[in-house]
């Protein structure tokens, strides 16, 4: 149980307010970014008779093992995707979920392990891949173009330096092969213009950019949304972490759709509150870490979770555009991992 006691040791975002906002559930639950498992604990420590548990990094096996013999028989644990849930919940027979959970993005697991490579904080093997299969970051700036190493940079970390950033890997890469996080950073670092701020280091946008391309993270996040609108039951809940801009904006844009003549992109304010929403919002503005949190846990300064509950049972069409899903050049799919 010595590890179990490190799972439920790891303190993650934004949990009080989860715990406060579902002090009991019931029924079939799905946590799509099992992680440490704290989450998924406490999913079943509130009441849930059942938890669907997913992560991409099988790096989470363990942490799996220690929550099965807690919870016996009430885990299916699943080393994929979250986009599959889905399929995952057709082949278990399951018809009605109660409530899915997502706490989109990397785990401290991941960014503090240095031969993960997702950190510029410690040196490694520049790879940031969550599946730990397919295309490394270093695969990506090692030979994918320099317009669309810019492209990434400008678009997944709203970069403002991102073409010289991408000229100067490009440049330096005739000269080594940029295969640690720390040649990495030292060639955004030293990037002329670059801002080099005391809370943000430089290479933070970029490293993140580079981070959601190769793990496809947007797309998946986009994806994860449609997929859990369609296996809840009318009436379940939906909550979910994002920890940057371009991820909250997708997800506020998606629960705040309404169905205006078969239109179930719309947003509800443009059309003066008419329409069906889909979804009934359990906390009006998004719940955000407080200054306890942050002293604690830095990370979660970025962190927003919002709560909704499915009110529709109407099928929805994938419209990425409307979200605000950064639209990057096909030849990134070269480069992607998940
Ligand atoms: C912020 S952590 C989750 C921490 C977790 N809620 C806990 O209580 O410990 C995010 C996790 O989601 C996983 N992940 C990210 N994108 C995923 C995806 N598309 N499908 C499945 N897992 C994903 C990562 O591998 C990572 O383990």
């Amino acid at each position: 149980m010595q590890s179990f006691n490190k799972t439920i040791e790891h303190v993650p975002v934004l949990i009080s307010d989860f715990k406060k906002l579902f002090p009991k559930i019931s029924g079939v639950w799905v946590d799509g970014t099992f992680g440490f498992g704290s989450y998924s604990n406490y999913l079943l420590e509130a009441g849930a008779k059942k938890l669907i548990a997913i992560d991409l990094d099988p790096d989470v096996k363990k942490h799996i093992n220690d929550l099965n013999t807690k919870w016996p028989n009430k885990i299916d644990f699943y080393i994929s995707n979250f986009i599959e849930m889905k399929k995952i919940i057709k082949n278990l027979e399951i018809n009605h979920i109660d409530g899915v959970f997502l706490d989109i993005g990397v785990s401290s697991m991941q960014l503090d392990k240095s031969i993960r490579g997702f950190s510029f904080r410690n040196d490694g093997p520049l790879d940031m891949r969550m599946s730990r299969n397919g295309p490394t970051a270093s695969d990506f700036v090692n030979n994918a173009e320099e317009k669309l190493i810019a492209e990434v940079i400008f678009k997944y970390g709203e970069e403002a330096r991102s073409k010289i950033i991408a000229k100067r890997i490009v440049e330096n890469r005739k000269k080594f092969k940029i295969d640690t996080t720390y040649k990495l950073s030292k060639i955004i670092e030293e990037t002329p213009g670059i801002k080099t701020g005391i809370k943000k280091h430089p290479a933070t946008k970029s490293f993140q950019a580079i981070r959601v391309a190769i793990n496809n993270e947007l797309n998946n996040l986009v994806l994860g949304l449609y997929y859990a609108y369609d296996v809840l039951k009318v009436g379940g809940y939906f909550a979910i972490i994002t920890f940057h801009s371009l991820e909250d904006r997708i997800v506020k844009r998606f629960f705040n759709q309404v169905f205006i003549h078969n239109d179930p992109l719309s947003d509800l304010k443009k059309f003066g509150g008419e329409g069906t929403p889909l979804f009934e919002k359990i906390n009006k503005k998004p719940i955000i870490a407080s200054e306890k949190e942050i002293q604690i846990n830095p990370r979660s300064r970025s962190a927003k979770l919002r709560v909704v509950r499915k009110l529709s049972n109407k099928s929805l069409l994938l419209d990425q555009k409307k979200l605000g899903l950064p639209q990057v050049s096909n030849r990134l799919r070269d480069f992607q991992c998940a």
